[in-house]
């Protein structure tokens, strides 16, 4: 098996499915002419969340990691009508396309956006005293895994789920050199999962349309 009949087994799953979805559609072809990399989680994936947030009961969402809000929909979509999704992005030019695409979807109400480095809004979110979130979604800087982690947990409150993407990385997350910061960063997402006692966790390997890599998932007791 390769990455060939991955992308064709991903398609397959999503003819099979899911509705045509001209919006989504719309949503990479402008992240694409924006020149965001296309390092958005797969339509497989985005359902994946969506069905997590709803499986979850989630009303309010944090995310690390908008990029051009692809994944940023997909989760908002599965929220109620009071729901909120708050979502932390480095860079203005992708917060930028990404509010926009926002627009295109039509879920700017249940979306906070904020532009910045996610560890300065995530420290606003604590001083602000905000309402625990349900449901966690970290996919920014592999580096920072660990310091996303600890955040998500003090904004957290008992039954929340917390995803972290790209935690396999072509099965890397096995070297234990330390030469690539992604995989350290992976690595460290396990070590944190598996060492606090108060989370209780797995990984998901998965291939499909951007090739060999995983979800960690885990609920706070
Ligand atoms: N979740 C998106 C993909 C996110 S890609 C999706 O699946 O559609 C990772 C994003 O994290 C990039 O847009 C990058 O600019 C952003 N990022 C990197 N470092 C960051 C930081 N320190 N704070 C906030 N965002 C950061
Ligand atoms: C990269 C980042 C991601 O969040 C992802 O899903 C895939 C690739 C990257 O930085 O290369
Ligand atoms: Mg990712």
């Amino acid at each position: 098996m390769n990455q060939k009949s991955w992308a064709a087994v991903d398609d397959y799953i999503v003819d099979a499915l899911f509705e045509a979805d001209p919006v989504l559609e719309a949503v990479i072809a402008a992240n694409h002419d924006q020149g965001l990399p296309a390092i958005d989680v797969s339509p497989a994936q985005g359902k994946l969340l969506s069905l997590l947030v709803r499986i979850r009961g989630a009303k309010r969402v944090l995310e690390v990691g908008t990029l051009g809000g692809y994944s940023t929909i997909w989760m908002a979509r599965a929220l109620p009508a009071d729901g909120k999704i708050v979502t932390l992005e480095l860079d203005p030019h992708h917060a930028g396309v990404a509010r926009s695409n926002f627009e295109r979807s039509g879920v700017s109400e249940r979306v906070d956006l904020r532009v910045g480095p996610a560890l300065q809004s995530l420290s606003a979110l604590g001083a602000e005293n905000a309402e625990p979130f349900d449901f966690v979604f970290i996919d920014a800087d592999k580096p920072n895994n660990p310091n996303y982690l600890s955040w998500a947990m003090r904004l957290s409150r008992p039954g929340t789920v917390i995803v972290c993407d790209n935690v396999i990385r072509d099965g890397a997350v096995l070297d234990e050199d330390g030469h690539d910061a992604n995989v350290e960063g992976a690595r460290a997402a396990f070590s944190f999962i598996g060492g606090d006692k108060r989370l209780d966790g797995t990984a998901i390997q998965a291939v499909g349309s951007k090739g060999y890599d995983g979800f960690a998932i885990a609920v706070v007791e």
